[in-house]
């Protein structure tokens, strides 16, 4: 565990603590936020689920401004999340930080407890005990598990899960809301929809496309290619958070103050809100959207639906747009064209 100090002069903005900052999501989220003139205090285990030097990369650019501090410890450490967060004294909490991934959840199935609800329970408890004016969770697009009805809408009943991923998630989403019920805790909950971008994830499809393509080696395409994403573009996707954070619920008077369509609770500041491309994207589309911005044709190597999988997401992101009054709205084709020359200027080929 290390604290490291930032600057403390008070900023424009605000102050935001981000868990996960040295994530995929949570860098670009800090990134953005301190671009933009907040002070930004970073909480990351640098967990070794993936290559530690993409987190370390990622971390190093953030230590780059001046207005970013961080602390290296994992969220189990409640004790050092609770000084961290005293510490900084944030605005709002952007809770990123979990253990993600669908398919490792099949074999590792604990970590999953320890990191999502252990460790969330252990940001409800700082958020409570600090007051804090607006906590954000990230929740996936997972919790639709077997749900057929599309687009997926916030509203929707999402009861089954077919992952203990997805279950960890759905819980938080359960425990945010006995807190923000129980001490008053204006609570975001986002639902996120396959990301991509540049300084992305190593197991996102996205990710090793682009790696086996250029290595000559077949992708892996399954449920022989009948898969549909809404694959979000992580600038879209951290543009809709930065948004969001300017958007706490309030507690509504009752059930009649609430508006259509919208998935405020009705007895506590609480809300969900879809960030997807609202886009159903043909898998295979998005692999030649990749092998069209690399100048290389993948060997496709097709395979049956695997243990957990869903064969479509789609995202019916309006309640967002409602709120913020913004859309992503990044095509697939620039999309892989920022992802791919990250990736050739990352790894220098
Ligand atoms: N990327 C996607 O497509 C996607 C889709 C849906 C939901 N999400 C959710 O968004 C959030 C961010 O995802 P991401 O893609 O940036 O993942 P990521 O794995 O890149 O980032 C998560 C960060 O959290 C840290 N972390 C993990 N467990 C920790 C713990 N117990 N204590 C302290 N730090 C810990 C890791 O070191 C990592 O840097 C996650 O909650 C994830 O479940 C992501």
């Amino acid at each position: 565990m290390s604290i490291a100090e930032g600057n403390n002069d008070p900023v424009r903005t605000g102050r935001i603590f981000i868990t996960g900052a040295a994530g995929f999501i949570g860098f670009h989220l800090a990134r953005l936020l301190l671009e933009e003139g907040y002070a930004v205090h970073g909480y990351d285990g640098m967990t070794d689920y993936y290559d530690v030097s993409l987190k370390r990369g990622r971390h190093g650019h953030l230590e780059q401004y001046p207005h970013y501090s961080s602390t290296t410890a994992m969220l189990e450490d409640h004790e050092t999340l609770m000084e961290a967060a005293r510490l900084f004294r944030p605005d709002a909490i952007v809770h990123l930080a979990a253990q993600a991934g669908v398919r490792y959840s099949l074999e590792n199935p604990r970590v999953y407890i320890d990191s999502n609800i252990v460790g969330t329970f252990n940001v409800l408890e700082a958020s409570r005990e600090l007051a804090i004016p607006h906590l954000l969770m990230a929740s996936t697009s997972s919790i639709y598990g077997a749900n057929e009805k599309m687009p997926f809408a916030e509203l929707d009943k999402a009861d089954e899960q077919l992952t203990i991923y997805a279950a960890t998630k759905k819980a938080n989403e359960s425990m945010a809301h006995s807190y923000a019920h129980l001490w008053n805790i204006p609570t975001t909950m986002f639902r996120f929809f396959t990301v991509y971008g540049s300084w992305g994830r190593p197991d996102l499809a996205s990710f090793k496309f682009v790696d086996a393509i250029l290595a000559g080696k077949p992708i892996d395409i399954y449920n022989n290619g009948d898969m549909y994403r809404d694959f979000t573009f992580v600038g879209d996707l951290v543009r809709g958070i930065r948004l969001l954070i300017d958007t706490p619920p309030e507690r509504p008077a009752g059930k009649d103050d609430i508006a259509p369509g919208d998935s405020l609770s009705h007895v506590a500041p609480f809300r969900i809100v879809n960030i997807g491309n609202s886009d159903k994207v043909r898998l295979l589309d998005f692999v030649e959207a990749i092998e069209v911005n690399l100048g290389v044709e993948a060997v496709r190597n097709y395979l049956p639906m695997q243990k957990g999988d869903v064969p479509a997401t789609w995202a019916d992101s309006s309640l967002l747009e409602r709120l913020t009054g913004f859309r992503p709205n990044t095509s697939i084709m620039d999309g892989i064209a920022e992802f791919v020359a990250w990736h050739r200027g990352y790894y220098g080929h």
